[in-house]
């Protein structure tokens, strides 16, 4: 793989969900570019269209919404404009996702050891025998004990974590060059999430693999994230390297969500900020954020900022950053 190109460039991205009650912008005017080896964190409130993002990239964003501009090219490929067969073959093979809950992707009534094998089948030319040995190789991986064994297990026989690391070792087996990680441990207890984001890390060092992770946890980002961008009502209000964003957040939601952070391990939602998120059919006027944001000024009501590249390479949407440059 070229590490220079990115994987993944998401290019003015809109994802709008037509409805008799008004028209949702889910996703609105996404950018984003992601590389080889490279974990980029998504955070935001629930709502804020990281969710949508993620499907967006694979074409299965549920009616009514849909894709009404914007690009998403996968190594040069653009998934808008792709053919279903196109689509198909990304699907689960060049790309992987992996869900909350890990029972979204597996069937209860197949064996974990054909399941990962069929998924193995649909992408490579290979035969059954070698399909559940590859099965019984990513299982060793990803860290279940007597994986022989638990070759032939049901889903509901294994606890939470095994079952996200039969996920993760059935989207591992095809191999992908990104994985798309929607909340990946958020059901999982707080010693088989960090075991399970160890897990991904190692692979990703491995394989050199570009993951997304979508997470509520800023603590999970500072663990496993070079990059973060920072979602609110369908923007990217914030971009940049983790460790400035923790050290220095340019965008007064950042701040806020900084501040209500709880220690690494804690469980808390981002729920300490005051005001409730707007109803994306009733977006306020200017800044989105400008009804409960603590620096607002008087033309945030009425202007709407841009994303803008700082020197650094940083991106910050707020007007105040616009007017200092
Ligand atoms: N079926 C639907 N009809 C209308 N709007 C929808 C529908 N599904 C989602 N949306 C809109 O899309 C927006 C983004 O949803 P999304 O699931 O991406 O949020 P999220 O950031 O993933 O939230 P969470 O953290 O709760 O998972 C929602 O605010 C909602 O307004
Ligand atoms: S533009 Fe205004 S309301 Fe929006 S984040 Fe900046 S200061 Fe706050
Ligand atoms: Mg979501």
């Amino acid at each position: 793989m070229d590490h220079s190109a990115p994987v993944l460039e998401i290019d003015s991205l809109r994802t709008w969900f037509l409805t008799a009650r008004g028209i949702g912008k889910a996703v609105d005017g996404v950018d984003l570019s992601l590389s080889g080896g490279e974990t980029l964190g998504v955070v935001g409130e629930s709502g804020s269209g990281k969710t949508m993002l993620s499907l967006s990239v694979l074409g299965l964003v549920p009616r009514p919404g849909r894709i009404v501009g914007g690009a998403v090219r996968f190594k040069g490929l653009d998934l808008v404009r792709a053919s279903a067969a196109e689509l198909l073959k990304v699907r689960g093979n060049a790309i992987s996702m992996i869900f909350q809950e890990p029972m979204t992707s597996l069937n209860p009534v197949f064996r974990v050891g054909e399941q990962i094998a069929e998924a193995v089948r649909l992408h490579r030319k290979l035969g059954k025998a070698e399909a559940l040995e590859r099965a019984r190789q990513m299982l060793v991986k990803v860290g279940i004990p007597n994986p022989d064994r638990r070759l032939k297990s049901y889903p509901h026989e294994m606890s939470g974590g095994m079952r996200q690391r039969v996920v993760i070792a059935m989207a591992l087996a095809l191999d992908p060059d990104l994985i798309l990680a929607d909340e990946p441990t958020t059901a999982l207890d707080v010693t088989i999430q960090a075991e399970i984001l160890e897990l991904m890390l190692q692979l990703k060092e491995e394989r050199q693999t570009a993951i997304m992770l979508i997470t509520h946890d800023l603590g999970v980002v500072a663990q496993t994230c070079q990059r973060v961008a920072v979602m609110y009502a369908g923007k990217i209000v914030e971009e940049a390297p983790v460790l400035a964003l923790f050290d220095e957040p340019l965008h007064p939601y950042t701040k806020l969500l900084l501040a209500s952070v709880p220690r690494i391990g804690e469980r808390r939602p981002l729920a300490a900020i005051g005001g409730a998120v707007p109803s994306l059919m009733a977006l306020p006027s200017g800044c989105a954020f400008h009804p409960r944001c603590p620096d607002a000024v008087g033309f945030c009501a009425t202007e709407e900022p841009a994303l803008l590249a700082m020197p650094d390479g940083r991106k910050v949407r707020c007007l105040l950053h616009t007017a200092r440059t």
